[in-house]
C-alpha cells in the first residue's frame, strides 16, 4: 500500500456508526479525518477524531470517500449531497427508505462515475462466503429452497422504518447473493404489535428466477436472537448461523437405518453431517477492505448501489403484498445478480 492514505469521513456515530469508526480508524491505507453527528459522540467512540455538525463541513474538509451510517430515512439526502460533491460513498443498508430514493441515489452516483456501495454486511460473514463458494462449485447440485429466520427483540432506536426494510433486507440481499439469482415474485403477511407505525413481524414466501423457493421469517418480537439460513438442494442441506459464523452440511441419506425405533426419530436413512472449520475474519473489516479497494480501482467484491436498489424493490414488493394480499411479481433485475469487479 502506498504512503498516500485515502481520506475518509463517517456520517452518523450511533449504534452502527461507532463500529464503522473503530474499523475506519484502524484500516490500512485510510485516514479517518472527521465524523459528522449533530448529537456528538454519545458513545465515546470517536477515538479523538474531530466531530462535525454537518455534511457540508465534511465536504469542505476534503474527503475521498464517506461512510453513511445515519438513520435510513436520511440516506437519500446525505447520499445525494455526497454525490453532488464528487465523494465516493459506502451507504449503510438499506440504501434508502423508498424505491424512488434508492433509484435517485443510483443515478446520482453512476452519472458521476463514483464508487458507491451498500453495507450488506451478511455478504462478508464467513459462513455465507463459504456457503456461496460451495454452491458455486456445485456441491449441492440443484438448489431447491432457501429459508432464513432473523428474530430478535425490539430495537428502540429504529423508528423510521419497519422490520421489512430494516432487517429483512439482510435476508433478501443474502439470498440473491448466495444463490446468484434474482427474485421474481413475493407474497407476505406482516403484523404490527409494538404500537409503532411500521410492521414488526413478517412472513414472506418468494421465488427466484430459476424457480428456487424462498421463505423468510423476520421479526423484532422475539426474546431470543436468531440468524439462520438454510439452503436445501439435490445432495442435502447447508445451514449457516451468521451469529457464530458456523456452516454445517447435512448430506442426503447414505446409510439405511434398520433399527426400527430409531427410524421414528432420524428417518429411514441418514447421511453425514459436517461442520466446516473456516477462517473467521470480522465481516465489517472485510466490507471496509473491499470498499477501500474499490475506491483505489482494485479488484473488490462490494455490494453495489444498484444491487441495493433491487433489494429495496423486493422489500417494497413484500410490503405491497402484505397490504394487498396479492402475490407481487418483480420486473427485470438490471444488475441484481451480484458479482465482484
Ligand atoms: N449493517 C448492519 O448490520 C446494520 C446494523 C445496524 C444498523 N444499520 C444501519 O445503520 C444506520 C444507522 O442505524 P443505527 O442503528 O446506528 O441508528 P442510531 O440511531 O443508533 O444511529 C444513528 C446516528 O445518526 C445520527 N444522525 C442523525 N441525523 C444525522 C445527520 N443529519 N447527520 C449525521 N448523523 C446524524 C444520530 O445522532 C445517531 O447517532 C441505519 O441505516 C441502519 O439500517 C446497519
Amino acid at each position: 500500500m502506498s504512503n498516500a492514505k485515502l481520506r475518509a469521513g463517517l456520517i452518523g456515530l450511533g449504534s452502527m456508526g461507532r463500529h464503522h469508526c473503530r474499523v475506519l480508524s484502524e484500516l490500512d491505507g485510510v485516514e479517518l479525518v472527521a465524523v459528522v453527528d449533530p448529537m456528538g459522540d454519545k458513545f465515546g467512540a470517536a477515538r479523538g477524531v474531530p466531530i462535525l455538525e454537518s455534511v457540508e463541513q465534511l465536504v469542505e474538509l476534503g474527503v475521498d470517500y464517506a461512510v453513511v451510517a445515519c438513520p435510513t430515512a436520511l440516506h437519500e439526502e446525505v447520499g445525494l449531497q455526497l454525490a453532488e460533491a464528487g465523494v465516493h460513498a459506502l451507504v449503510e443498508k438499506p440504501v434508502a427508505d423508498t424505491v424512488e430514493g434508492a433509484r435517485c441515489m443510483v443515478e446520482a452516483f453512476e452519472a458521476r462515475g463514483l464508487v458507491a456501495g451498500v453495507g450488506h454486511i451478511e455478504r462478508y460473514n464467513p459462513a455465507l462466503q463459504n456457503l456461496r463458494a460451495r454452491l458455486e462449485a456445485g456441491e449441492l447440485g440443484e438448489v431447491f429452497q432457501v429459508v432464513t429466520r432473523r428474530q430478535g427483540p425490539f430495537p428502540h432506536r429504529i423508528a423510521d422504518v419497519g422490520v421489512v426494510k430494516d432487517l429483512a433486507t439482510h435476508d433478501i440481499d443474502l439470498t440473491a447473493w448466495v444463490t446468484g439469482t434474482p427474485y421474481v415474485s413475493v407474497a407476505a403477511h406482516t403484523v404490527s404489535k409494538s404500537g409503532r407505525p411500521h410492521e414488526d413481524m413478517v412472513a414472506a414466501v418468494g421465488q427466484l428466477a430459476d424457480g428456487t423457493m424462498v421463505n423468510h421469517l423476520v421479526n423484532w418480537l422475539s426474546p431470543l436472537k436468531e440468524r439462520f439460513t438454510s439452503v436445501t438442494g439435490e445432495r442435502g442441506c447447508f445451514i449457516a448461523d451468521t451469529l457464530t459464523a458456523d456452516l454445517t452440511f447435512h448430506s442426503n441419506a447414505a446409510v439405511a437405518t434398520e433399527w426400527e425405533a430409531l427410524q421414528a426419530f432420524r428417518g429411514v436413512a441418514e447421511g453425514d453431517m459436517i461442520r466446516y472449520a473456516i477462517p473467521k475474519r470480522e465481516p465489517l473489516l472485510v466490507e471496509h477492505e473491499f470498499f477501500r479497494d474499490a475506491v483505489l480501482g482494485r479488484s473488490h467484491e462490494i455490494s453495489t448501489l444498484r444491487q441495493g436498489l433491487r433489494t429495496v424493490e423486493v422489500a417494497a414488493a413484500v410490503l405491497e403484498s402484505a397490504a394487498t394480499g396479492d402475490t407481487v411479481r418483480l420486473g427485470q433485475a438490471d444488475a441484481a445478480v451480484p458479482s465482484g469487479a
